[in-house]
């Protein structure tokens, strides 16, 4: 397990990058494609979002925007999952950028393949990792701002713990990946608690975002797996 940009080795890639951000940005990413979104296009900063997104038709592009957790001014949308419905998604591209999930995807992106995780598709990243049985398996907390997070590191345990238990062929990895299977362990029954408690969890309750705190926590409530096409492009398997 590693958080983006500090922790994330920077000489060398795996085979496959399981990008996390579990509050919200993966979580949201999932939701859309699932809801018919044609695809999703991820930016790390707002000025290229708007010049690239300006290349396609408008009734075929939705702009969403996030920082610290709030929805950015000049954007369609937020980044909640909740609004991703398939009348609103459906058949156009999501132009995202937020604070740190669209980043940790920047950072791999010359990865050979990159999938998305959060608790609402672990399953479906499971399947994949277990069917493509890669080399080298990265799952990359995006954190906040370069630092740790509680709800990305549980999310990486959760995926961990489900490949142990489908398979004995795999060596699970480094301490990290220790410490995340203990935390998942500490609150598998609880998920929405330890968003509660987490630090990214409280500032979106004080944003009033306490049905997406819910939503986000639902572990395997979609059979989707973004993955990515081409650098920053990310489509339903
Ligand atoms: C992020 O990229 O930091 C997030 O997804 C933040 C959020 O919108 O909750």
């Amino acid at each position: 397990v590693y958080h983006t940009p500090e922790l994330t080795p920077i000489d060398h890639l795996p085979d496959c990058a399981v990008v996390i951000d579990v509050l919200r940005a993966t979580t949201t990413i999932a939701t859309a494609l699932n809801a018919g979104a044609d695809s999703v296009q991820a930016f790390s900063d707002l000025t290229t979002l708007m010049q690239v997104s300006e290349t396609w038709p408008p009734e075929k592009r939705l702009r969403a925007g996030e920082r610290g957790g709030a929805p950015v001014e000049g954007c369609d949308m937020g980044n909640s999952p909740l609004d991703c419905t398939p009348d609103i998604v459906g058949g156009k591209r999501l132009f995202i950028t937020t604070t740190n999930g669209t980043r940790a995807l920047q950072r791999v992106e010359q990865s050979p393949s990159v999938i998305t995780g959060s608790l609402i598709n672990r399953q479906a990243a499971v399947n994949y990792l277990l069917h493509k049985q890669p080399e080298t398996v990265w799952l990359v907390g995006s954190g906040w701002e370069g630092g740790y997070s509680l709800e990305d590191t549980t999310c990486a345990g959760a995926i961990a713990d489900s490949l142990k238990q489908h398979t004995d062929k795999i060596d699970i990895g480094n301490d990290e990946v220790i410490a995340a299977l203990a935390l998942y362990h500490h609150w598998q029954d609880n998920l929405l608690e330890m968003f509660n408690q987490s630090s990214h969890g409280k500032r979106l309750l004080r944003l009033n975002c306490h049905e997406d705190l819910k939503y986000c926590s639902q572990i395997d409530y979609l059979d989707i797996l973004p993955i990515q096409k081409e650098p920053s492009i990310l489509v339903k398997l």
